[in-house]
């Protein structure tokens, strides 16, 4: 198959960087020859796979063709046709580069070449960009030749479903239109002071109690308004399972969050005997930072390693993310118990006693062969052994974490914020503060030019963050991520030396229609004047 595969390109002439197509997909790929004529794609093309490995892409594929076309197409293992097939295939001839694959488009023929699996299913997700949505008579594909990888293996986006809360479905929605544009990691904040989203079997007051609060802030935080409409929701565990199988086919890690010591409070209403003081507490009602945090009692450890025990079992990926940020210390600064752990443990002060809670905790997720990652206050009194750091009160947490040869995702609150305004605060809807437009989001380079080359292999990739204080429906949580996430997507994706903001815009500009046919709600303020 392999041999085929080497003599078509041969033969067959691509121009470098020619005009006679126009081939535009986001992210941009890192070299594209055009060619000259058109691959129509009909019911009887046939899809050939070189390895049984690779069904689940052809699946995809078929499901794909499916939804947006009207059919599907017959699978084969081997080659019997001389003309209008599509080749899927595993070679090793990119294995040096991330997530590689190599998409060739003849007039006869379609062949996507990937080291694994996620290379070939990326190379798809380009196929579909030079397909024509909406669907016209004839699918007709521009004859080319890219070969394309990634430049970060964390590739991310994080979604707030405690503030408000958002359905299976929209979740789904949102992971595919991740993977569409190359991103492959999730990160799910799913519990915070306003509402605890994922059913525990052994605590089920954290969502009985815990996932449902009495009321919720009205209009900005400085007018101190509430309505008292109760609010809530969780996913069981049924439901996470098949979103995690979901995200699984399209090549994209789920990162759980589950917040502490600090944004607990949904989970100490249920429990309050994990706090310092033991009060009766409400699920928050209001955005901010709370003072009542989880005690670093063996009580609260008991309670998180079982927590953690269940989340794991249902998260496959490497790494569980353990919040660390925005810890209130003047309880711990005030209780006894606290003192009493300080002195036994030779702590110097509550940040060291927060960097003693993180330890624990990553003792107990290390010991099921997972790994943690925190925001940046986690190096705050020392940073835990293994612990990845999200950087997000600037860059300088990535940094100092990668000095210290931690791996790192950057998430700096200025570019990656996708909660800021994008446009011109009186023209958009309200929105927590900040300002990201979209070309800001686009200029921002993940690695910082302090790093020598050593250090900056440890930073994984850069993630965009949707908090949603102000964000109170599936609608505006896609006009607040999109179109900044398909920047951040070449940003994380493309070559240094292809991306151009020029290129971009126009490239987005041209697919604003399939962003329609995908009924994203997508922001135009980028595109007014
Ligand atoms: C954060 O935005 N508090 C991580």
């Amino acid at each position: 198959m392999k041999k085929i595969y080497i003599m078509l390109c041969f033969c067959f002439p691509f121009l470098v960087n020619a005009q006679l197509q126009n081939i535009q997909i986001i992210p941009q790929a890192s070299e594209i020859k055009n060619g000259i004529g058109h691959f129509t794609l009909t019911k009887s093309t046939i899809i050939v796979l070189n390895n049984a490995e690779l069904k689940q892409e052809a699946e995809f594929l078929n499901q794909y063709l499916l939804e947006n076309y009207g059919f599907s197409l017959k699978i084969e293992k081997s080659l019997t046709v001389k003309k209008n097939f599509l080749l899927l295939g595993l070679s090793k001839e990119q294995s040096q580069w991330i997530d590689a694959y190599k998409l060739t488009v003849l007039e006869n023929s379609i062949e996507i070449w990937g080291d694994q699996n996620a290379g070939v299913f990326y190379g798809l997700q380009s196929l579909f960009q030079l397909m024509p949505l909406p669907p016209q008579r004839k699918i007709s594909i521009p004859s080319c030749n890219i070969s394309d990888y990634a430049r970060f293996t964390w590739r991310g986006m994080h979604l707030d479903c405690s503030r408000h809360f958002f359905s299976p479905e929209f979740i789904k929605k949102y992971i595919d239109n991740l993977a569409f544009y190359k991103m492959n990691v999730f990160h799910w904040h799913l519990t915070d002071d306003q509402g605890w989203r994922i059913e525990i079997k052994k605590y089920p007051l954290l969502t009985e109690i815990g996932g449902y609060r009495n009321g919720s802030m009205i209009g900005h935080y400085r007018d101190q308004k509430f309505d008292t409409i109760r609010y809530g929701g969780y996913y069981t565990q049924e439901q996470i399972k098949e979103i995690v199988a979901y995200a699984g086919a399209r090549h994209v890690t789920i990162v759980p969050e589950i917040e502490m010591p600090g944004h607990a409070l949904a989970a100490l209403a249920a429990y309050p005997q994990f706090s310092c003081t033991g009060k009766k507490l409400e699920v928050g009602k209001r955005w901010g930072v709370e003072e009542e945090v989880y005690c670093p009692s063996e009580e609260t450890f008991a309670f998180l390693n079982e927590v953690l025990g269940e989340v794991i079992n249902l998260f496959p990926g490497k790494y569980i993310h353990i919040g660390g940020d925005e810890v209130l210390k003047n309880i711990w600064d005030s209780s006894a118990l606290c003192q009493q752990i300080m002195a036994k443990e030779k702590l110097q002060n509550s940040h060291e006693l927060q960097s003693y809670f993180i330890r624990r905790i990553e003792q107990m997720v290390n010991a099921r062969g997972r790994q943690i990652i925190g925001w940046d206050e986690i190096l705050e009194g020392g940073l835990a052994p293994n612990a990845a750091v999200m950087s997000w009160r600037g860059i300088e947490g990535g940094i100092a974490a990668a000095k210290q040869k931690h791996f790192v995702v950057m998430t700096p609150g200025g570019y990656c914020y996708f909660d800021h305004y994008q446009g011109k605060p009186e023209q958009e809807p309200l929105a927590i503060g900040g300002f990201t437009p979209l070309e800001k989001t686009y200029s921002y380079e993940p690695i910082p030019d302090t790093l020598n080359a050593e250090e900056a292999k440890y930073i994984l990739g850069a993630q965009g963050n949707v908090w949603t204080e102000y964000i109170y429906t599936e609608k505006q949580v896609e006009y607040m991520a999109f179109p900044r996430l398909i920047a951040l997507a070449e940003v994380n994706w493309s070559a240094k030396n292809v991306k151009d903001y020029q290129s971009f815009y126009n490239r987005l500009n041209a697919q604003r229609p399939l962003l329609q046919y995908r009924k994203i709600n997508f922001s135009e303020s980028a595109f007014k004047k």
